[in-house]
């Protein structure tokens, strides 16, 4: 694995310092989320800090790059900053060829979920609502949940994000609908 020295200078030199601000409370909510509930600490301050490795890229260009990997669905041009995350997946071993793979499948899924959320995915996609510089409404509650129970957090999380969607008038994509879908019925213990 890369060292989370090497990681964050890396991200400092490349992301606005807001952003790069914004990733580092990621990794520190990440790491010790990960402690409290048994998960891969490391792997948690990597992820938290390579999640938006992608965020600040040109519109066009995310558009154009994320393409070349056929990420781009149909009807999703009203949702492309959403695609940060799948990307980010994609070309992160360029540059560090030895990044685990559950470390990329959670970047990967930190923008819209995706079924099957691991653990692993739930802790860095809440880590990145819940973050100390978070202040929307029920912000609080969420983090008390995270404390208890990631995936409970995440499918809040989640739904949260799908209401406020809805209230703005946004598309929602299909990812995050089925996400949320599986998880509610794996929480209740219901087969798929
Ligand atoms: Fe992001
Ligand atoms: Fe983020």
């Amino acid at each position: 694995m890369p060292s989370p020295n090497e990681v964050e200078s890396a991200v400092i030199a490349r992301l606005s310092r807001a952003r790069g601000d914004h990733s580092r409370r990621v990794a520190e909510t990440a790491s010790r989320l990960a402690s409290l509930h048994g998960l891969d600490s490391s792997g948690a301050v990597l992820a938290g800090w390579l999640h938006d490795w992608c965020r600040e890229l040109p519109r066009m260009e995310l558009l154009q790059r994320a393409e070349g990997f056929g990420l781009v669905r149909q009807g999703q041009h009203a949702a492309i900053s959403t695609l940060h995350g799948p990307l980010a997946a994609r070309v992160l071993p360029d540059r560090w060829p030895d990044l685990p793979d559950h470390v990329l499948q959670a970047i990967d899924r930190h923008t819209t979920g995706a079924p099957g959320m691991t653990r692993f995915d739930c802790l860095i996609y809440v880590s990145d609502l819940i973050e100390p510089g978070r202040t929307f409404d029920g912000v609080e509650e969420l983090r008390a949940v995270a404390e208890r129970d990631l995936a409970q957090a995440c499918l809040q999380g989640m739904e949260q994000g799908i209401a406020d969607l809805m209230r703005r008038g946004k598309l929602i994509e299909s990812r995050t609908i089925d996400a949320r879908n599986d998880l509610l019925l794996r929480l209740r213990g219901e087969v798929l």
